[in-house]
């Protein structure tokens, strides 16, 4: 039976997640920092294959935390690093976008960190980091998300060269939504092609199962994104 870590695994994409790895056979570890969400999971997978672990990804017992939660899984075969915060702001504010970077960057960067220093050990593995179509756009009211969003694709991409450099069966998938529906992006205006949490849990494991390097979520916001790269080329946000 694989084994799979899931941060942000109390609401929107990573709950749906967890639920997805947990109906295929997987073991899953669900991670987030409000246990009562993370019991209710737990509770609606009847407490079988399923283990929890409060955790903040900005804290400094990222590494002791993950190691108890994949101590107690005895191994893990796959780490998704799925926590992320967004703000749309229209002045710049520094509160949330030193949030956003907390989160999405050195978060990102402690969790990823540590399930490649596991699976550089164990010589397997598979780390999965969503990032978002907005990695591939700048924009005026999410400067800091898109810019968060971007890092994380590039940190990936260059894990993943790391790994063939080294030769290690280790794969990276990096999955970019567009909108989904979550706490996130809840009253958010101007959204479309907005996609169940479900239907996005159920193509990123379909994804990651076929070790896919790079899936947009719905496969549509491909378009999107060709669009905000050829912007980008001419100077222009999306
Ligand atoms: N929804 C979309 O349209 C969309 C589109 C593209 C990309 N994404 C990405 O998808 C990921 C999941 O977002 P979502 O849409 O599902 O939003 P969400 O429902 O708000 O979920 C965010 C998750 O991140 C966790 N989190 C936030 N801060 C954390 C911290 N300091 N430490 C640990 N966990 C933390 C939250 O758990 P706790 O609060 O319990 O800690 C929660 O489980 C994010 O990376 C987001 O950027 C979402």
């Amino acid at each position: 039976m694989k084994k799979v870590i899931i941060t942000g695994a109390t609401s929107g994409i990573g709950y749906a997640l967890a639920k997805e790895f947990h109906s295929r056979g997987y073991i899953v570890g669900i991670t987030g920092r409000r246990e009562k969400r993370l019991l209710q999971l737990a509770e609606e997978l009847g407490h079988e294959r399923v283990f929890i672990q409060t955790l903040d990804v900005t804290a400094r017992d990222v590494h002791e935390k993950l190691d108890s939660l994949a101590d107690a899984m005895d191994g893990v075969d796959i780490f998704v690093a799925n926590a992320g915060v967004g703000y749309v702001t229209r002045t710049l504010d520094l509160a949330k976008d030193r949030h956003i970077i907390d989160v999405n960057v050195t978060g990102f960067v402690a969790t990823v960190c540590w399930a490649a220093q596991k699976f550089t050990e164990q010589k397997h593995g598979h780390i999965v980091g969503i990032s978002s179509v907005a990695s591939t756009f700048y924009s005026g009211v999410t400067a800091a998300y898109n810019a968060s969003k971007a890092f994380v694709c590039s940190y990936l991409m260059g894990i993943r060269l790391m790994f063939k450099t080294q030769k290690l069966p280790v794969f990276v998938t990096e999955v970019r939504p567009g909108f989904v529906e979550s706490e996130m992006v809840e009253g958010q205006k101007g959204m479309f092609w907005v996609a169940k949490t479900s239907v996005a849990a159920y193509q990123m494991v379909e994804a990651v199962e076929r070790k896919k390097k790079v899936v947009y979520i719905t496969s549509r916001w491909r378009i999107v994104a060709w669009l905000g790269t050829m912007a980008g080329w001419f100077n222009k946000g999306l």
